[in-house]
């Protein structure tokens, strides 16, 4: 493919091969075939990126709420029409099966939809003041020039959890995607480019992290919305924390899981097991890599499990009866045999290897794509144990046995620094109910998988998983400042707390 094919940048309202000379390729990871080529972006080309969303601002906060909305709504309609084709091409370039694909799709269109209508809902509160004759408001108003940096798991999904409320709050953005699925971003710009969006509002950079990076540090970027890898997430989140009034929400991964207690409903454990572990092959930030069941039912639980994971669908996953496609790149292979070769050295009791597929359980013509099937272990509890800590992202599952009450399977759940998604799965409400209080999760479920939240629920984490904000209906947190309005409707000034308001002189 010649640089002149290559896919552009588009920064203030225009394609542009930017000013760096390199190209790179998406590809698909089921065939290893390339899909299409991109202009790699550069400082320079983030610099111009955030010239023009800066220069753009002012002109797009002066529109209201409800005339920003309009851009979106025609998103909206795009995103429907174009669902099938561009469901396919999420599952081209980032390997989920065809329904995950075109779910990514329907769950983007369903953020745009809220960020949307949420422009003609209420945006602040109404306060009463101590003093009879003020008013007293909670008003927002946007924060300026938002940088978004998202992940290829979810490429059309996450980027809208990014963009639409940003946008319609009256931000301008430049958008960072993911390396890996680029064709996805391109799409989405060609969106915001139908919509007629004034330019400069939105803008896409491809490339890798050195752009993302000079998103991060440019003093133009008011706030940084990032979802992808701890590791990336917290040195942003250090950088950004030294400077005064810049705001990282940063929306990490999990070493999630899923409780299964001696009050459980077996068919619901394994299904929510099953779902939570390998759909999206153990790529989800909300995946379960443990699996922390009673003493009472793991036997059973255990043959069960296993017995699926032995034959679960490994395929095609442009093909209706696959379960898992490939992972993302070789890079995420050998991350997960080094975890699964790090679980055998920890001592586990390997119960399922399928980490080297069989060339007959490869689809033809797919011998070059990124194939591995689920690895299931049992290994005896103890906290340190890194395959049982450190996320994997892949079909990797621990099979952890407790036995006692359940306080034991919470301290279990608790134990690890993350804290994003998990699940319990119990007939006793008690249980339940203890799980919800307890769980340090910021995505509970209760028999159910762990994994398929609804965009107007708030998604995020707490401790190493993140601070909950870059998603959902909560990233006008983020994307806004508030402002405490006070207005007198009296001729004197009168002060709260009793505040005397006379002025006493020497005269
Ligand atoms: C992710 O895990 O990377 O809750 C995002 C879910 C999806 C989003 C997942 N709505 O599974």
């Amino acid at each position: 493919m010649s640089t002149d094919d290559s896919r552009r940048h588009y920064i203030d309202g225009e394609w542009t091969t930017g000013t760096g000379d390199e190209t790179f390729t998406s590809q698909n990871p089921a065939t290893g075939e390339a899909l299409a080529s991109f202009h790699r972006g550069t400082e320079a080309d983030v610099d111009r990126a955030l010239a023009a969303a800066e220069d753009a601002y002012d002109e797009w906060r002066s529109l209201s709420h409800i005339d920003r909305a309009e851009y979106l709504w025609d998103i909206y309609h795009e995103l429907r029409d174009r669902h099938e084709e561009l469901g396919e091409i999420v599952t081209m370039e980032c390997g989920k099966e065809i329904s995950e694909g075109l779910a990514d799709v329907t769950e983007s269109w369903h953020m745009v939809e809220w960020a949307a209508g949420n422009a003609r809902h209420p945006h602040g509160d109404v306060v009463p003041s101590e003093i009879a004759s003020k008013d007293a408001y909670m008003r927002r108003k946007p924060k300026g020039v938002v940088g978004c940096i998202t992940p290829w798991n979810f490429p059309v999904a996450i980027p809208f959890w990014h963009l639409a409320v940003t946008l319609v709050e009256g931000n301008t953005v430049v958008w960072k995607p993911a390396e890996q699925t680029p064709w996805c971003a391109h799409i989405i710009a060609e969106m915001f480019e139908d919509s007629g969006i004034p330019d400069g509002v939105f803008n896409l950079v491809q490339g890798y992290g050195d752009a993302g990076n000079a998103i991060v540090e440019d003093d133009r970027v008011e706030t940084v919305l990032f979802t992808g890898s701890a590791e990336v997430g917290h040195k942003i989140a250090s950088k950004v924390g030294g400077e005064p009034g810049k705001i990282a929400a940063c929306e990490m991964g999990g070493k999630n899981a899923v409780i299964v207690t001696e009050e459980a409903d077996l068919d619901i454990a394994v299904h929510s097991a099953v779902m939570s572990s390998f759909k999206t092959t153990g790529q989800r930030c909300v995946s379960s890599e443990r699996l922390i069941v009673h003493e009472d039912v793991y036997d059973e639980f255990k043959k069960r499990f296993v017995d699926v994971a032995e034959d679960i669908a490994v395929g095609d996953p442009l093909e209706e009866d696959t379960f898992m496609g490939p992972l993302i790149e070789d890079d995420q292979v050998e991350k997960f045999k080094r975890y699964n070769d790090l679980a055998r050295e920890e001592g586990a009791n390997v119960l399922v290897d399928r980490a080297d597929l069989g060339a007959e359980e490869i689809p033809e013509g797919h011998e070059e794509g990124h194939w591995v099937g689920p690895f299931v272990y049992e290994i005896d509890y103890d906290e340190d144990l890194r395959c049982i800590n450190e996320e994997v992202f892949g079909p990797h599952v621990a099979l952890l046995e407790y036995s006692g009450d359940f306080d034991e399977a919470l301290e279990m759940h608790n134990s690890v620094d993350y804290g994003l998604a998990g699940a319990i799965i119990s007939e006793d409400y008690r249980q339940i109910n203890q799980f919800r209080d307890e769980a340090e999760i910021g995505l509970a479920y209760g028999n159910l998988p762990c994994i398929g939240a609804e965009v107007h629920l708030p998604f995020g984490g707490v401790k190493k998983s993140g601070n909950g904000l870059p998603s959902g209906r909560e990233v006008i947190e983020a994307v806004t400042e508030r402002t405490a309005w006070t207005l007198n409707n009296s001729k004197d000034i009168e002060m709260a707390q009793g505040l005397s308001a006379d002025i006493i002189t020497d005269e």
